[in-house]
């Protein structure tokens, strides 16, 4: 199959360094590793201009969301001067109007855990319903200005998603390669409906990166897994959405969910790139938190503190972080260093009920995303968050993502039985009632419902 595009090194591409040897690099395209050695590339940000330049971006970010232009109304490239500068296609940037997304007070979670502030910033409200939109707008707009016609990503399903419906909007052709039935269905049938070329193969998600890997050399694709640093240079405007809507105060505590490492990367890099710029008063920690069943970051950084990733089988009904392998663990655990952040797992039953409470308080998530709320009452419970403290969780991934755990759960048949107690979630479960179409039997229900 010929499928023309140009992954010639772009002379007009902003500078990468590589995270490992430093070696500073035009844009490689194709699997996006250093020439040298072979380690992740990052790109260096665009130099800054002069301090009182940078005091004024805040008030032009925010009079842009007045503004109807589609750059503006993108919450990403509203802040457009964090990001790398590379000359667009004719046709501009591709943008679903991604980002500005909200940011909750949870004050109930804050009051059962005893601490001072719980937020949630919800990236599942995103326009195909998790983070990815926000590194995609500006992959899909880097592949458009090389002129590329086909797209490409190993996902476990938000990727794909992601990716499928920014390739729709700009024309481009898309190549999806899933795990056989290893991911919710919601996100496989985003993907057939914005017209990806989508296959299953039966294998895990690490073994979709490897053939995806070998596939670049062959085929003229343009890769947009988050190895690309253009997804993480989207991803990393989540910090600045985060200070905007902080009115520029940091939290004290950040958890993110951990899978192939990426997001948690780019919020690390978004955050220390805005105190350098002067714009971020203080650096939260930022914490990240894997499922059990698939957590070599954990292992990684007790021990072997931080120095070496030994990949591993993974296994967690939070399928979108059931990755054993992850690329961005060496970029994840410099964010870790830099911001005095913990790394811990949970296991399937704190998934649950962390979702579950999620879920109670109206705004729901992912089973991915509640890894944090499960996260922050383990931290907050061991002491590390003290009481006077504020938490914020980043969810990830919209509760309508994966309805069959909500289901699961609710039927009593998620977390298995395997995975110890059920008592910790009691109350929390409440089937649908199959009952006759009478309203003597609605009333009775109302009645037993409302005893307490
Ligand atoms: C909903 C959700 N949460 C968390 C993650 C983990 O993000 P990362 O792979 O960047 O660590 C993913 C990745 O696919 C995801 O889809």
């Amino acid at each position: 199959m010929k499928l023309p595009v140009s992954t010639a090194p772009a002379p007009d591409a902003a500078s990468m360094q590589c995270i490992a040897c430093g070696r500073v690099q035009a844009d490689p395209g194709g699997w996006y590793q250093c020439a040298a050695c072979g380690d992740l590339l990052e790109l260096i940000p665009p130099q800054a201009p002069s301090a009182a330049t940078v005091q004024s971006w805040p008030a032009l970010w925010r009079s842009r969301r007045d503004s109807r232009l589609a750059e503006d109304l993108s919450g990403v490239w509203r802040f457009r001067e964090l990001l790398p500068h590379f000359p667009l296609a004719p046709r501009g940037i591709v943008t679903l109007r991604e980002g500005n997304t909200p940011l909750y007070d949870l004050p109930r979670l804050a009051r059962a855990a005893g601490v001072a502030a719980v937020w949630a910033k919800h990236q599942g409200m995103n326009p195909t319903g998790s983070f990815k939109d926000l590194g995609m707008t500006v992959a899909v707009t880097r592949a458009q200005a090389l002129g590329a016609q086909w797209v490409a990503c190993a996902s476990t399903g938000n990727t794909s998603a992601s990716m499928a419906a920014y390739a729709a909007q700009a024309g481009l052709r898309s190549l999806v390669l899933i795990p056989a039935g290893k991911i919710a269905w919601g996100k496989l049938a985003q993907s057939l409906d914005y017209g990806a070329l989508t296959c299953q193969l039966d294998t895990d998600f690490d073994g979709c990166v490897r053939i995806l890997r070998e596939l670049v050399r062959r085929a003229p694709v343009y890769v947009v897994n988050s190895i690309n640093p253009y997804r993480v240079e989207g991803q990393k405007i989540m910090a600045a959405e985060i200070l905007e809507q902080m009115a520029w105060q940091s939290p004290d505590h950040i958890l993110i969910p951990g899978g192939n490492l990426a997001n948690s990367s780019a919020l690390g890099k978004g955050w220390l790139e805005l105190a350098a710029l002067g714009l971020a008063a203080k650096i939260p920690r930022i914490s990240i938190v894997q499922a059990e069943g698939a957590s070599p970051l954990v292992d990684c950084w007790r021990d072997w503190k931080g120095e070496k990733l030994q990949p591993r089988p993974a296994r967690t009904l939070a399928t979108a972080i059931q990755i054993g392998n992850p690329a961005s663990w060496k970029k994840a655990v410099r964010v870790l260093r830099s911001t005095g952040g913990e790394c811990l797992a949970v296991n399937e039953m704190e998934i649950a009920q962390a979702k579950a409470e999620i879920g109670r308080q109206g705004i729901g998530c992912e089973p991915a995303s509640a890894v944090t709320w499960a996260g922050a009452k383990k931290l907050i419970h061991s002491g590390w968050i003290q009481p006077g403290q504020s938490v914020m969780l980043i969810l990830t991934g919209h509760t309508l993502k994966d309805a069959e755990y909500i289901l699961g759960f609710h039927r009593g048949e998620i977390p298995g039985p395997e995975s110890g107690s059920q008592a910790a979630l009691a109350g929390l479960r409440h089937p649908p009632r199959q009952l006759p179409a009478t309203v003597e039997a609605v009333a009775a229900a109302l009645e037993t419902a409302g005893r307490p």
